[in-house]
């Protein structure tokens, strides 16, 4: 699908098919996860832009690079919580935002309960970060919020998507790169992903 990378790598690929498992229990889960969002996180920066910059080694002065914008990682709460240490450890100097996003069971509607973002976003790289893109509602309504506080440069780090979700995603933004793991076949009548691997916040926190 346009705008979507599916990301084949086999480790990528190897640790979504651990979380699926329904006899993955949180602990497992939790680190699995953990693991394979680092392992994401590699290609959704790929684009990433650098500046040129000179370096002096112990023998010699030689040409580098520098990322040329700061970056803030925002997790959307809770299910995100999961992917966000391992990235923070790779991009250690990285802000974090957090958007709180509750997905009503009836209506499957995302209602916001919680948000703490930069004022500004204009000059950042962010990334937003969800295992589970489903109707793409939470996605959307996070989306807004960066919008709001001049968020151009957003990437979105997801484990499994259904295509429902991925086409209302990028209805409402089009340009949104979308990293995943999985697009999946389709969403049932509860709002679930099938197959998907369940409910990602359930499962990392066992409740
Ligand atoms: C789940 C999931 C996503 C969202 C996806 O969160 O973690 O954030 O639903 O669904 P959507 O694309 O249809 O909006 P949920 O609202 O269950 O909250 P939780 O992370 O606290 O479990």
């Amino acid at each position: 699908m346009k705008g979507v990378t599916v990301i084949t790598h086999p480790l990528v690929q190897h640790n979504l098919t651990r979380l699926r498992d329904r006899r993955t229990k949180p602990q497992e889960f939790r680190r699995v996860l953990s693991e394979v969002a680092a392992l994401m996180l590699y290609e959704a920066t790929r684009s990433f832009a650098v500046r040129p910059t000179s370096v002096v080694t112990p023998l010699a002065r030689t040409r580098g690079a520098q990322l040329q914008r700061e970056v803030v990682l925002v997790p959307i709460l809770r299910a995100g919580l999961g992917m966000l240490d391992s990235i923070l450890q790779l991009i250690p100097h990285a802000r974090v935002g957090f958007i709180g996003l509750k997905r009503e069971e009836t209506t499957l509607r995302a209602t916001s309960y919680h948000q703490s973002l930069p004022k500004r976003l204009r000059d950042f790289e962010v990334v937003l970060i969800d295992p589970m893109l489903a109707t793409g509602g939470s996605t959307v309504a996070a989306m807004d919020l960066l919008a709001e506080r001049g968020g151009r440069r957003v990437r979105l780090v997801n484990l499994v998507a259904a295509p429902e979700g991925i086409r209302n995603v990028h209805r409402n933004y089009s340009e949104l790169p979308i990293f995943t793991a999985a697009i999946d076949r389709r969403l049932n009548e509860r709002g679930f992903i099938l197959p998907g691997l369940g409910d990602a916040g359930d499962r990392l926190f066992g409740v």
